[in-house]
């Protein structure tokens, strides 16, 4: 019979793979980014996942045993959904929040496994292997934030096509038919008009 030992070993090697891929993703989504504060972003968040990679190898070891991935298929999924939006949005200012999105998606899919994998650890008695779980899980949170602070400062208006012009809160304002036209003559007069004229 299958225990938590073994599902949360299956869910450590399904995150261990997710975070193998995004360190091979991250460099082309940094590439793609034509904002260079997202670049940096993806940049710094790439330095994190290859850490990411060296703690769920502690965290194997911290159960007697040596890393292993199996394919994440949700992981592999989301960035393939993300090739696509960037190939789909490349030239639009639109790139920069679709990039973004892909992101956050993989984001909360890791944050999701980190707290269960928490979870499970601790509930497993191993309180090393927790407190390296919830130490991948703030990073992913802060990542997380990082990304939701960029897009809300400007990639959203970005895409909007206002980024350099900052939306002030009015109301635009309603052209006004010109008071010429209201009292311009009327095209066609007939015989009578003319007489009256
Ligand atoms: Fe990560």
């Amino acid at each position: 019979m299958k225990t938590l030992k073994d599902l949360f070993l299956d869910e450590l090697a399904d995150i261990y793979d997710a975070e193998r891929r995004l360190v091979k993703a991250l460099p082309k989504m940094a590439k793609t980014a034509t904002c260079n504060e997202l670049k940096k972003v993806f940049q710094t968040h790439l330095a994190s996942t290859a850490g990411h990679v060296k703690s769920v190898e502690q965290v194997f070891k911290c159960f007697g045993g040596t890393a292993r991935g199996k394919t994440c298929e949700a992981t592999k999924g989301l960035l393939e959904e993300g090739d696509e939006l960037a190939v789909n949005f490349q030239g639009s200012p639109a790139i920069n929040a679709a990039l973004i999105s892909v992101a956050q998606k993989v984001e909360h899919y890791e944050m999701a496994s980190y707290g269960c994998l928490r979870e499970w650890a601790a509930a497993l008695g191993n309180p090393k292997a927790a407190e390296l779980l919830q130490g991948i899980l703030d990073e992913e949170s802060a990542s997380n934030e990082a990304f939701t602070k960029l897009a809300r400062a400007k990639s959203n208006q970005e895409a909007l096509g206002v980024a350099e012009k900052p939306r002030t809160g009015k109301r635009p304002v309603r052209p006004v038919m010109s008071p010429r036209r209201l009292v311009r003559a009327p095209t066609h007069v007939g015989p009578s008009a003319r007489i009256l004229l």
